[in-house]
């Protein structure tokens, strides 16, 4: 008998029933993200649960977001931290901050999580002149358009052997903002980076994350 031919929502389903279910905090932190009148652009499960995996292969004790929005996926990636981890995520939006400040306290993130409210590329600017510690990952996940500035900011604050992820970097189906192939032509051809891009399931979409290993120094 032939079978009905599978969605994308289905592969999400499949495999987030199998390696990703959402426990209460996220449930509720996707929930109040939307209902706190922002889109529902989070991570999905499963692109949240590879962003934890991905932390985890690298033994990262220190990881950099920009753009936290509802912190969703500031969650998935602050529970692949071990204990005395920490996480900064860079946010513009002091409303986005206020409702994620809450959803990463439900999820008891709060001594581990820390939100800077203002423009991701200021902010990287003031961390590298007062001389921040390396990170051993970095989400990049902000405004489209600003990815290639972010790439020169974050590539000398990530230390040799860690991740550089890129969110929103496969958007076939509509004209992406054209720092999204910027960024990825540059990635392509950086000597010090060794890349691909992973395909995520969005729900019923597609997208992409580009994942980065820092091989130079
Ligand atoms: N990482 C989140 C989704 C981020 S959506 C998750 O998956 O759960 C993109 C976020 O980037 C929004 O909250 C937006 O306000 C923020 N943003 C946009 N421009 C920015 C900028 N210049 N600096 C820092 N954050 C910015
Ligand atoms: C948009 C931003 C995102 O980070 C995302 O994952 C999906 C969409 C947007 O700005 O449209
Ligand atoms: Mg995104």
């Amino acid at each position: 008998m032939a079978q009905k031919t599978p969605t994308l929502q289905d592969y999400e389903d499949h495999i987030s029933h199998l390696f990703a279910q959402e426990d209460e905090a996220l449930r509720l932190a996707r929930e109040d993200t939307h209902k706190a009148g922002m889109p529902p652009i989070s991570v999905s499960a499963t692109e949240g649960k590879l962003l934890h995996v991905l932390t985890r292969s690298v033994g990262a004790r220190r990881i950099l977001e920009i753009g936290t929005l509802g912190g969703y996926s500031a969650i998935w990636l602050a529970r692949a931290l071990p204990a005395g981890g920490r996480l900064v995520s860079l946010e513009l939006d002091a409303h986005h901050s206020e409702v994620a400040e809450k959803n990463i306290g439900r999820a008891g993130l709060s001594k581990v999580v820390e939100i800077r409210v203002g423009d991701g590329l200021a902010s990287l600017a003031k961390m590298t002149a007062a001389g921040e510690p390396a990170f051993d990952v970095a989400f990049i996940d902000a405004d489209k358009e600003g990815y290639p500035d972010y790439l020169d900011a974050v590539y000398p604050m990530v230390r040799t052997g860690g991740l550089i992820l890129a969110d929103n970097t496969l958007r076939l189906d509509a004209p992406p903002a054209a720092g999204i192939p910027r960024y990825n032509a540059a990635v392509a051809r950086h000597p010090g980076l060794n890349s691909i891009i992973i395909p995520v399931l969005r729900g019923d979409g597609l997208d992409g994350l580009l994942v980065s290993v820092k091989t130079g120094a």
